[in-house]
């Protein structure tokens, strides 16, 4: 936490910055009206009445405008002459490419927008995406922005039973799918899991994007072809005005239970601080920057940063559809020489990676393009921050450390590149207009040098307007903690140094945070409970030097049930990833004849990080039967 480099703005970028210290007096002087600001940005049909309507845990922003989101990420700046301006330069993972400017995107969009009606959508019906990284992905979200229909976007490397829950929970009636994409140099079929996620649902009818040509089931009357429907449609469509709380979409996240959240964001608020962090952070220049954020849209910062931020402030930004290996390990350095690449926006797992693959790898490369550097999902260690920086940044770079989660639906703790020094391994400060604090358990702010809770003290444009169908459980999860206060609690511990500067710690929750993932505890716990030579299971997440977390699960065994070893561990590995999805893949599993409990039955999931870390054991006076920690321990050197 001791960290005495400092790394100043450099001169050209903080004197071209598209916000300077001022921002900060500006929004301290009055929150609401510099968001009133921000929001002008946006074009509206009709202006807002109301800026903020606060009955805490609800809020709503901007009550009274009228706005379409598409309108805003694409319509408008053609209408303003940037047709031709590219909005995606797109690469596939096997080297294929399109390029897609505005003007094209409109019309995309547009067709797009008049299938879905044509399949029936209409205004407040949720739509499923299920796709690759390809752009139909983006047309598809924004056809249901303009339609006023929340999407639901599913990450490709989610089960079909994870799609299941969330087509269920979500109660949609269309499903956007693919045949496929292209992953680690293969096609990676998706249509049959969307298949065995939609039988038995409500979906009526699946949109199906042709990308890998392979084979794949197809039910007459439920599937179209997306270039079948789409590319028939007229390039004309009027866009309908939306209140500024029109739902926007819904996105699901782990939480503490195995139950996944539906988080739902709406229009106005959402967009607006949405295209206002992404100008602030990233110092976004239409005119000359290409930016690049190599998130997948199935999390939240696809969405944020690579849908509707950026496109709202008329980026051109780079989409990749594959890993950093394939073909070979300089796939990222290559795309950035290819396109000039000013902007780049990745996760620190990403980066430990490539620190592991060696400096000669981005050597062989052309980054002189790159003027800032941004990272996101997880806590940078200053080893990695430096690394980017130098090696990738060439030393000159600033790097943007931002903290925010899918509930808060853009950053809210970052760095300004044009004002802040920025210090490595911190997030610093809270942006201009987000008030955020580090309490104890009571709810008292710590002094600077102290630990605690990280909280958000005073409501924000984006924040998430609930749980889908569950506000008691909105409440209870995010306000319930600091009740007394009002405020949010976001599950991550935090410090504040000598200077007041943020340190993200990690969730202090049953949440980890696996390559900047987030995956609860307990629903991998119940996913290997569901396999039937399992009768108990406990999860923890062990540090891991590349991915952050690492899972561990510790498992004791039906009677009957044999432990055959790598083959048992094997199989169960397996069986996680058909329930949840290969990123729940615990790293390790333990047999063990018993789990450490407390009296009141209670898993001491603490205990088992230290033997995963393989750490000396803390307090073991609580157990019940503190024999069952040798047990456990003595089955370590042999069980991996
Ligand atoms: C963690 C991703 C430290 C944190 C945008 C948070 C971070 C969770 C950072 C949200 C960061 C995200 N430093 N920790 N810069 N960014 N986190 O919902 O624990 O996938 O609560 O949103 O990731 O993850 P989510």
């Amino acid at each position: 936490m001791h960290e005495d480099r400092r790394f100043p703005p450099p001169s050209g970028l903080a004197a071209e910055a598209n916000v300077t210290a001022a921002a900060y007096a500006d929004a301290a002087s009055d929150r609401i009206a510099f968001w009133e600001e921000q929001a002008r940005r946006l074009d509206w049909g009709r202006p807002w009445t109301n800026a903020l309507e606060w009955e805490p845990p609800f809020a709503r922003w901007f009550e009274g405008g009228l706005l379409n989101v598409a309108v805003n990420a694409v319509d408008r700046h053609v209408d303003a002459g940037h047709g031709d301006q590219v909005a995606i330069h797109w690469e596939g993972e096997p080297g294929d490419t399109r390029t897609i400017t505005y003007a094209q995107l409109k019309d995309e969009v547009c067709k797009a927008a008049n299938a879905l009606v044509e399949l029936g959508v209409r205004a407040g019906d949720r739509v499923m995406i299920y796709l690759p990284m390809i752009p139909e992905a983006v047309f598809a979200m924004l056809a249901c922005a303009r339609l006023g229909a929340p999407h639901s976007v599913v990450f490709g490397g989610f089960s079909a039973e994870a799609l299941r829950n969330r087509i269920e929970d979500a109660r949609a009636r269309v499903l956007i799918t693919a045949d496929g994409g292209f992953r680690r140099g293969r096609p990676n079929a998706l249509k049959p899991a969307a298949d065995e996620a939609a039988e038995g649902t409500g979906i009526e009818r699946v949109l199906v994007v042709r990308r890998t040509g392979e084979t794949v089931p197809f039910t007459e009357g439920r599937d179209v072809w997306w270039h079948d429907l789409v590319d028939r449609q007229s390039a004309a469509h009027t866009p309908d005005y939306f209140d500024a709380e029109q739902p926007l979409f819904i996105l699901y996240t782990s939480g503490t239970t195995a139950k996944p959240k539906g988080i739902l964001h709406t229009s106005g608020g959402y967009l607006t601080q949405a295209a206002y962090t992404h100008h602030a952070v990233f110092d976004l220049k239409p005119d000359t920057d290409v930016y690049w954020c190599a998130a997948d849209i199935g999390w939240v910062t696809g969405h944020t940063y690579i849908v509707y931020g950026p496109l709202a402030n008329r980026a051109t930004q780079v989409m990749y559809e594959g890993t950093p290996d394939t073909p070979h390990r300089g796939r990222f350095w290559e795309i950035i020489q290819k396109y000039g690449v000013t902007l780049l926006y990745t996760a620190p797992t990403v980066i430990r990676t490539f620190m592991k693959w060696g400096e000669d790898v981005p050597a062989k490369y052309d980054l002189s393009s790159l003027r800032l550097l941004g990272s996101v999902g997880e806590p940078i260690n200053p080893e990695a921050w430096i690394w980017y920086r130098d090696t990738i940044g060439g030393g000159r770079t600033p790097v943007v450390d931002t903290w925010w989660q899918t509930e808060t639906g853009a950053i809210m703790i970052s760095p300004l590149p044009g004002v802040t020094a920025a210090k490595p391994g911190s997030a610093q400060v809270a942006l201009p207009g987000i008030a955020a604090d580090v309490v104890d358990g009571d709810g008292v702010p710590v002094p600077d040098g102290g630990g605690g809770y990280l909280v958000l003290t005073e409501p924000w444009p984006s924040m998430l307007r609930g749980i889908w169908g569950d506000p008691e459980r909105y409440a209870d999860t995010y306000w319930s903690r600091f009740a007394g206060q009002g405020f949010y609690f976001a599950g991550d511990g935090a410090k504040k140094d000598g200077d007041g500067d943020l340190w993200l710690l990690g969730r202090v929750d049953d949440v980890m945070n696996v390559s900047g993932h987030r995956i609860s505890t307990t629903e991998v716990e119940s996913a290997l409970v569901s396999n039937p030579q399992v009768a108990e299971a406990a999860v923890v997440g062990a540090t891991d030097p590349t991915t952050g977390q690492g899972i561990v699960a510790f498992v004791i065994l039906r009677g009957g049930a044999a432990d055959k070893g790598p083959e048992l561990a094997a199989e169960l590995r397996d069986h996680v990833a058909r329930e949840i999805g290969p990123i729940a893949k615990p790293r390790q599993i333990l047999v063990v004849p018993e789990l450490p409990k407390t009296r009141s039955g209670k898993i001491m999931r603490r205990l088992l990080r230290d033997v995963a870390e393989n750490r000396s054991l803390g307090d073991v006076t609580t157990l019940q039967d503190s024999s069952v920690m040798d047990l456990i321990s003595a089955k370590l050197p042999t069980s991996k």
